[in-house]
Parts: structure tokens; sequence; C-alpha cells
């Protein structure tokens, strides 16, 4: 058998082999952020096609966070029937279901007056002209209530996990960054204030959901800008989300966006390294970025650092990519 096609259990929970599609958005929700039939075909005709794991696009957790008036939202309990029929449309196909949940803090839409939030009140490098309003503490504790709400809403839709989104930039990215937490409170300064937000949603989003349902985080593992994270510090931070109750760490990076251009299947493989060190073998990682053949897939997913890996705009192109692969590996 291949690494790529053995199942593996995480936190009693099965899957049928290593590949993810990671989260991807595809805009065509709603102005409400309601799923719309044409996105329960596009994910459901790839668990149809023999990937393992779908983890639905970023998905707001409060409206002042969406980032277009087509991004999918968990904001409320009227968006749950919805959810419900997206989960169960990826998990009669065979794969296991997950959501990704999300705040985009200063490259929301913000407020209606216009106000968009960030951790700080330093704009995100790339997006410079646009300053933020940082958060007040009370503010924060309600938003951490909502990412626990939209989780615990989401479980109980059917998804058998949801994603934390950490990465690309958005709130929880910000929150950890030097490069935009500027904060002088408890919550910014050394890496200890600067991840004390996350790691609150994460302890919130745990209760929520109870100790069956799985959590991961999407880790951005380094800002890719100078004076930005790097896994110096991201490396302690996983520890203390496994010690949290994360489940599977899903590696990322890049605080201006993901790196489209990078060539290089597998890429980010020095990162996933790095955070195994900290983490050993106690959690699942996701490699991630520029993966398209099957062979190399296969070779990544024997890596020590490498448990799931994450096939993205192979898997928009071709929706058959799995299947293709499992018949090109002729097994
Ligand atoms: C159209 C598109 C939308 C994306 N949306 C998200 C998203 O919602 N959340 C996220 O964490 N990453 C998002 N990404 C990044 C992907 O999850 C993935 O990390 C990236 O595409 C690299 O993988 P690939 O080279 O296999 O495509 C998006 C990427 C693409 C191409």
């Amino acid at each position: 058998m291949t690494t790529l096609f053995s199942p593996i259990r995480v936190s009693g929970h099965d899957f049928r082999n290593r590949i993810v599609m990671p989260p991807m958005a595809t805009n065509r929700a709603t102005p409400e952020g309601a799923v719309v039939e044409e996105m329960i075909q596009h994910y459901s005709k790839r668990a149809r096609a023999e990937v393992g794991t779908i983890i639905v696009e970023h998905t707001y957790v409060a409206r002042d966070g969406r980032i277009n008036d087509r991004q999918l939202g968990a904001y409320s309990r009227s968006l749950l029937p919805g959810l419900g029929e997206l989960a169960r449309g990826i998990t009669g196909g065979g794969a296991r279901a997950v959501i990704q949940l999300t705040h985009a803090g200063v490259s929301g839409l913000g407020d209606e007056d216009g106000t968009v939030y960030g951790a700080g009140t330093l704009p995100r490098p790339g997006q410079e002209g646009v300053t933020p309003r940082p958060f007040a503490v009370s503010e924060m504790q309600v938003l951490a209530e909502r990412f626990a709400e939209a989780a615990a809403g989401c479980i109980e839709a059917g998804f058998c996990g949801v994603q934390l989104h950490g990465a690309h930039g958005y709130l929880l990215n910000q929150f950890l960054s030097p490069l935009t937490n500027d904060r002088r409170d408890e919550y910014g300064g050394d890496l200890m204030g600067r991840a004390r937000f996350p790691l609150e949603v994460v302890e919130l989003v745990r209760e929520a959901i109870g100790d069956d349902a799985l959590l991961y985080y999407r880790l951005g593992a380094d800002d890719f800008f100078d004076g930005g994270l790097t896994t110096d510090e991201t490396g302690p931070f996983a520890r203390w989300l496994v010690d949290k109750g994360v489940d599977v760490l899903d590696i990322s990076g890049g605080l201006g966006g993901y790196r489209p251009d990078e060539a290089v299947e597998g890429h980010l493989l020095p990162l996933n390294q790095s955070i195994r060190s900290e983490v050993t073998d106690e959690v699942p990682l996701v490699l991630t970025g520029g993966i398209v053949n099957a062979e190399s897939a296969e070779e990544l997913a024997g890596e020590p650092a490498v448990d799931f890996v994450g096939v993205g705009r192979a898997l928009l192109r071709d929706p058959c990519w799995a299947a293709r692969a499992r018949k090109q590996m002729a097994i």
C-alpha cells in the first residue's frame, strides 16, 4: 500500500487516506453568508472522488470580520441548516468534513460605519493605508465566544472538526505577529502576550465542541517578512496549541498570503520539520503548497514531518485528482 492512500486514525476519527483538500474560498455564498447548492456540488464532487479530508473554505464568525459579501458565514444559527447540508454532501462522499473558521481583522470589511478592527494599530504588510482600530479586551471576549458558538454550531450541523485560521495575515495571525501586534496590554509584547488571544480562542472552542470533535489549527509558521514570525516563535506556540487541545496542525505561512507563486512541490516542508521537532509525534501535521504530482505527494507523505498532504489548486483544476492519483499508483 502507498503511504498516501494508507488510512490513519486521529483522536478516534478514521481517515481513509492522507489527501486533504485545504480551505479554498469559492466566494459563492449568499450576501448573508449562506451555503448555496453550487458549493455543495463543488465539495461533494471532490469527496466522491476519493479526497480523504475536505476543509471547507474560510468561514466568518462575525460580520465585521468578513472580507467580502460572498464569503461563507457561520455567525448565526440560521445558517446551520445549509452548513449541515454541506457537511452531509462531503461525508456522503466518504470524506471527513472539517470547516475553517475565521475573522479577517484589519483585512475585513469592518462595521457599517467603516471601522475595521485589528490586533493593534498597524496595517497588515501589503495593505498599507488601512489602519485598524484595536479590539478592546471586552470585545475580544465577545469575539472568542463567537468563535466558540460558531464552532459548536458547525459540529452540531455535522462537521467532524473545525479549523481555526491562524495564517495568511488574518486576525489570529495578526495577534501573533510582531509586525501587526503593537499592543501594550497583556495581549501584546512578548510571544506569550501575542499568543494569549489565539490561545484563549483555542481553549473556548475546545470547551464548546467537546472532546470528541476534532480541532485543527492552520498555523502561519513563518510570516516571510523581515522582523516577522519565524519558527523560533511559532515552534513554542505550536507546543502551546497542542497543550490546549489542538488535534491537527495544518502548516502554512505568509502574513501577506500563502505564496501562490512558489513552484517547488512541498516548499513548506522545512516549516513542518521545525514544528515537528517541537511537538514530536503528538499531533499529525498537514503539509500544503505547490503539490501537483501524485509521485511527489507520495514521497512527501513518507516524510517524518508529514502525516497529511494538502492538494489545493491541483484539486480545483481536476476534481478527480485523488482518484486519478490512486489509479496512477496502480493500487
Ligand atoms: C482560490 C484560493 C482560495 C484560497 N482560500 C483559502 C482559505 O479560505 N483559507 C486558507 O487558509 N487558505 C486559502 N487558500 C490557500 C490554500 O489553502 C493553499 O494553502 C494554497 O493554495 C497552496 O496550496 P496549493 O499550492 O496546493 O494550491 C486559498 C488558495 C486558493 C488558490
